[in-house]
């Protein structure tokens, strides 16, 4: 029995030494370990066979070899899983330290810069954001706001219809009129959004910009709190040598109304091609709310007052980045955008 057991064992070494592959591995250990018909498997079948004498040292040189060829076996496919490894590293080789490629990294559009910070400016006035509707109805975009029946802005030549009462909203001061029916002042809001009108588009227009409504609702609030709010906007948002001025004008929601220029940025007012030589610049239409704007919605006219103001955004971005065609913000060149 131990000359079967060292047979066995030179055998085992030998047909080690040749195999080279996992597959043969995996062949020589069926062949040894195999439940059935391996060969260390049947050598210690027979061993009920052994004389009792012999037994105890048999058994224990068996177990070893088993043992022994287990790991033999183990650390033979580990070297070879090794090889394999170092082998793809240096056929496929990757320079982990080249740099990778860069993914073009977004940016805000210029418009929502310029939303942004006016919003900023406003919010550090304690003004909050509301928003409403573009599709819009033409009680809450003309007739609450004190536009009577036959103004031309209601005219279907300015405004896009959907039907006889329903409309593209062509301002944001509707937003005005449904916060006020839902909260009653004091109100600081402004209310960025997108508008409409059946304009051409060219240098000046687009038939969609954006505008940021403005309102400040309270008890005793005066003309030089909206003349002070004004002017600390303006000069926030263009500079602090930034000349205002209001030039009397009319909007039915307000009265009375005004029309804000500011002094040219481009020739500090001693007159240029931007100006049209006059040194001012129109920026909005803004004023104190007209007390009919109250009565439709509720709010109490003999108590309060207020102010209102409606901001283009497009104007404005134009003006601070010096851009003399107001389609270059919606024809979404990269080069022009990337500017920003
Ligand atoms: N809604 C006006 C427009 O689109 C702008 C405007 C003017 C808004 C005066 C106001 C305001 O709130 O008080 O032309």
């Amino acid at each position: 029995m131990f000359d079967k057991l060292n047979a066995l064992k030179e055998t085992f070494n030998s047909e080690l030494a040749k195999s080279k592959s996992k597959v043969q591995l995996t062949i020589l250990k069926d062949q040894y370990l195999g439940r059935k018909k391996g060969k260390i498997t049947l050598l210690m079948k027979d061993f009920k066979s052994v004389p009792a004498s012999e037994r105890k040292e048999l058994g224990k040189a068996l177990n070893q070899f088993k043992a022994e060829v287990v790991r033999v076996l183990q650390d033979a496919e580990d070297v070879l899983t090794d090889q394999t490894l170092e082998q793809q590293l240096s056929t496929n080789s990757i320079d982990i330290t080249l740099p990778g490629n860069r993914r073009p990294l977004g940016h805000p559009h210029p418009l929502a810069l310029v939303r942004q910070e006016i919003e900023s400016i406003f919010h550090s006035l304690g003004y909050s954001v509301e928003d409403g509707p573009e599709i819009e109805t033409t009680y809450y975009n003309f007739e609450a706001l004190n536009i009577p029946e036959d103004h031309p802005a209601r005219d279907e030549g300015d405004t896009f219809y959907f039907s006889n009462n329903l409309l593209l909203r062509t301002h944001t001061s509707p937003v005005q009129i449904r916060t006020m029916e839902r909260s009653q002042p004091p109100l600081r809001i402004i209310c960025p959004g997108t508008v409409y009108r059946r304009d051409n588009p060219d240098a000046t227009h687009s038939p969609v910009f954006q505008q940021v409504e403005g309102l400040a609702v309270d008890e005793k609030i005066t003309f030089r709190d909206f003349k002070g709010t004004m002017e600390f906007f303006l000069k926030s948002f263009f500079s602090e040598k930034t000349l205002v001025r209001f030039r009397p004008s009319y909007f039915g929601f307000t009265e009375p109304s005004a029309e804000l220029d500011i002094s040219c940025r481009f020739c500090s007012g001693s007159g240029c091609r931007v100006c049209k030589m006059t040194g001012w610049v129109e920026v909005f239409g803004a004023g104190m709310v007209d007390p009919a704007v109250f009565n439709f919605v509720g709010i109490d006219p003999e108590k309060y007052n207020g102010f209102a103001f409606g901001i283009g955004v497009e104007r404005f971005a134009m003006m601070k980045y010096g851009v003399d065609n107001i389609l270059n913000f919606y024809q979404n060149d990269l080069r022009f955008l990337r500017q920003f």
